[in-house]
């Protein structure tokens, strides 16, 4: 049987999911990719510490190095820029593909990460970096390719979400919102990136280079956080008919003399219409509206944060990746082989 040698990098919120998946769903997995996941290890910083879900010590190591110069794909879920930068640069070198959910690392370096990954014929792929578990990478990289993005309007931050939902609801400050988002596993190992929107400006940053095929710089994403955003703020939105939500806005712009065009990307807390479909985004949730030329208006919804969510886009992108390696391609008939039974519809009996 063929092997894909998995090395995790990181067993937090979402790592832990990431490896606990793989392992119970291990025989699923390998009939999806025609070859078994196989995870190596996991590398951490504290071997010792508790985890979320229990895993195999064996597993643990604090020698990433060592253990991605065994592996045939890399998962980074650590998070900041150093070291996951070195390692990824690293993992791509020794011809590992790379998936992680590192958007502060995409947006920042993701250039120089990608020309390596191009370099030396590997995948880098970052799906969960934007909207935890929506699908909207890869929708706006492949799907949308041959149409054109005019506009991008979306909560991309689960943290600050939960927050103002929790602020207009159940009233209460921002920071006794801000502990429960993290107890939930939503916020940053830094929560500043969330409250003062360096998340979501580094999202905007991704989304609008995708979206608009032009690399967007992260300091040139106007960022306001919602650290502004006070109770009586709320209350006066309320008492007018609106709710404030973080707002990443990414869009074409064309100047007057009609030819100029530019990408203008801004995230700061806005007044949404309490009949917009964006205002009824609670929780932890994301949404992202795309409108593009010819495919209209699109929205995406769903958990924007949060360790098993989150690791529903990981594992996507792992399947992904292997499937590649091993097949060269998606093998969508290869990825048949679940032995369901296809229901008669007579047994259908909820109708909608
Ligand atoms: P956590 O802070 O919960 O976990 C980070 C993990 O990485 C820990 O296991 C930690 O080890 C390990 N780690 C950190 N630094 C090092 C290092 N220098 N060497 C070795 N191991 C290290 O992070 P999350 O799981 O929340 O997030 C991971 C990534 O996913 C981040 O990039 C984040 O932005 C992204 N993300 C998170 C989402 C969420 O909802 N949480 C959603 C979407 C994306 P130890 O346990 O020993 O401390
Ligand atoms: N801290 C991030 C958020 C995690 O709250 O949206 C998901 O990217």
């Amino acid at each position: 049987h063929r092997t894909v040698r998995v090395a995790l990098l990181g067993a937090g919120s979402v790592g832990s999911q990431v490896a606990r998946t793989l392992l119970d769903h291990a025989d699923e997995l390998a009939l999806r990719v025609g070859a078994r996941l196989e995870l190596v290890g996991i590398a951490v910083r504290n071997v010792e510490a508790k985890r979320d879900v229990e895993l195999p010590a064996e597993l643990f190591t604090t020698d990433a190095k060592t253990l991605i110069l065994g592996a045939d794909l890399v998962v980074e879920l650590m998070g900041g820029i150093d070291p996951a930068r070195e390692l990824i640069a690293l993992a791509l070198g020794s011809g590992a593909d790379v998936v992680t959910a590192n958007k502060a690392l995409i947006a920042t370096h993701g250039l120089e990460l990608f020309d390596i990954a191009e370099r030396v014929g590997a995948q880098l792929n970052y799906e969960a970096a934007v909207a935890g578990a929506i699908p909207i990478i890869r929708p706006l990289r492949d799907s949308l390719a041959g149409d054109r993005v005019d506009r991008i309007l979306g909560i991309v931050n689960g943290t600050t979400n939960f927050i103002l939902d929790r602020m207009h609801t159940l009233g209460g400050t921002l920071d006794e919102a801000l502990a429960v988002a993290t107890d939930l596993g939503y916020a940053e190992a830094d929560p500043t990136a969330d409250v003062e929107g360096y998340d979501a400006q580094q999202k905007a940053a991704i989304l609008a280079s995708i979206a608009f095929h032009t690399h967007v710089p992260v300091e040139r994403v106007y960022r306001e956080g919602i650290t502004g955003v006070t109770a009586e703020l709320i209350d006066e939105a309320r008492t007018a008919g609106y709710v404030v939500k973080l707002l990443a806005i990414c869009e074409r712009i064309t100047a007057a003399d009609g030819a100029t065009e530019s990408v203008s990307a801004r995230v700061y807390p806005a007044l949404v219409h309490a009949q917009h479909p964006l205002a009824s985004v609670h929780g932890g949730n994301n949404a992202i509206f795309v409108e593009a030329a010819s495919a209209g208006s699109l929205m995406f919804y769903g958990a924007g944060a949060g360790g098993v969510e989150t690791s529903s886009a990981v594992l996507g992108d792992v399947v992904s990746a292997a499937r590649r390696r091993i097949s060269g391609g998606p093998g969508l008939r290869e990825s048949m082989h679940a032995d369901m039974r296809v229901a008669d519809i007579g047994d259908v009996v909820t109708r909608y």
